[in-house]
């Protein structure tokens, strides 16, 4: 997954790292905070669809160090295969250069910790963006890992964190990577036993959305107040999206939900988890995008047991018993779809988490099964 071992910065070299994915299986949302963030509880689940990000090391000679990144569509790659396709962004426009260029000033920029160094990042994307999937924090978290490695870790792990942070609300998750509880606007995590793992089916979209828009809209349909009928944002079984978003999840009540989904899936039985999915930022997504519920329809119609969509959308995944049933659901799934979404929508089976968890950048410890889950925060 990684490249070489960590090496003198001025030696220059180069690391290439795979940038998973990630789905939220949970997501209790509150009031809008005064910084314009959203308090939040969310179960953080990386999932095998990966983008490939290399980073070269170059020394300089003189000068400022220099960041360069080149982004292109992997050939084959689900989103790669809609005309609507966004164009990526280069350089200083893609989070992976802005991670580049955090790095290098935390380290202390010119004249301590790096020499003049030339920092090219090259992203092979196969995550869709616009998709709630976390590709852009990913790609940056690949970033800042493969810096730490070429340049022999000079940030320790709360400095790492509090960069990773300052670029993205996901970003500390990508640090470490597999099954995590955020708060706060996200990035306060606290890591989960991989165990049990669980068989998705990801719906890749023909259309975008920007988290901020989805939030605003969250903002517009949770303002008009509670309205307990139209609660549940879950898909289930037969059940239609709902309409209105709850009214902002109180402290309380965000702990009590997430104690009851982390007491169903610590219970193994995905039946019990499909019944636990939640998302509070379905019905804003829906409501911007409708076509996402149609490709949640087309998830519980082809047989998964629930289906939610994923962060701010509009990536939708579905919850399948196994792995039979994942692949059955998968292929089964673009026939339930209506006539204008055939043949747009990728439906990609995917068995989660289904490789190791990545060093924990700050303590060294690897949040495997059956381990104490510890807390992460950025300094
Ligand atoms: O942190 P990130 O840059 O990914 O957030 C993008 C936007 O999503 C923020 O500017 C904010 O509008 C919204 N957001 C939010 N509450 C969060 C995370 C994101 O309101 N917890």
């Amino acid at each position: 997954m990684s490249g070489p071992a960590s090496r003198p910065p001025g030696a220059g070299g180069e690391v290439t790292r795979s940038a998973p994915a990630k789905v939220n299986l949970f997501l209790a949302v509150g009031a809008r905070r005064t910084d314009g963030y959203h308090d939040l509880v969310t179960v953080f689940e990386a999932v095998p669809l990966t983008d490939l990000v290399t980073v070269r090391l170059r020394p300089a000679g003189t000068g400022e160090p220099t960041v360069r990144v080149s982004a292109f569509w992997s050939p084959g790659a689900p989103a790669a295969s809609h005309p609507g396709a966004p164009a990526l962004p280069q350089d200083l426009d893609n989070l992976a250069g802005r991670a580049a260029q955090a790095f290098i000033e935390a380290v202390g920029g010119r004249g301590s910790g790096l020499p003049p160094v030339a920092i090219e990042v090259t992203i092979e994307k196969r995550i869709p963006a616009g998709a709630g999937l976390g590709g852009g924090s990913s790609d940056a978290a690949a970033t800042l890992l493969a810096l730490q490695e070429l340049c022999g870790r000079p940030l320790d792990g709360r400095t790492l964190r509090r960069v990773a942070a300052s670029l993205g609300s996901d970003v500390p998750f990508f640090l470490s990577g597999g099954r995590a509880v955020g708060r706060s606007r996200g990035e306060l995590l606290t890591l989960l036993p991989r165990a049990p793992r669980l068989h998705l089916v990801l719906a890749l979209p023909p259309v975008t959305l920007a988290t901020a828009e989805v939030y605003r809209r969250f903002d517009e349909l949770s303002g008009a107040g509670p309205d307990p009928a139209t609660l549940a944002t879950r898909i289930g079984p037969g059940l239609p999206a709902g309409g209105d978003s709850p009214a902002p999840a109180g402290p309380r009540e965000r702990e009590t939900a997430l104690e009851a989904f982390l007491r169903a899936l610590a219970g193994g039985e995905a039946g019990a988890v499909a019944r636990c999915l939640r998302n509070d930022l379905q019905a804003a997504a829906l409501s911007l995008r409708p076509e996402v519920g149609e490709m949640l329809r087309a998830l519980v119609q082809a047989g998964c047991l629930g289906a939610l969509v994923s962060g701010s959308g509009a990536s939708v995944f579905g919850l399948a018993a196994g792995e039979e049933e994942a692949a059955g659901a998968a292929a089964r799934a673009s026939s339930a779809l209506p006539p204008a979404l055939v043949g747009r929508v990728a439906f990609v089976p995917v068995v989660s988490p289904a490789w190791e968890v990545r060093d924990d950048p700050a303590e060294g410890a690897r949040s495997g099964s059956g381990e104490a889950p510890h807390t992460l925060k950025p300094g």
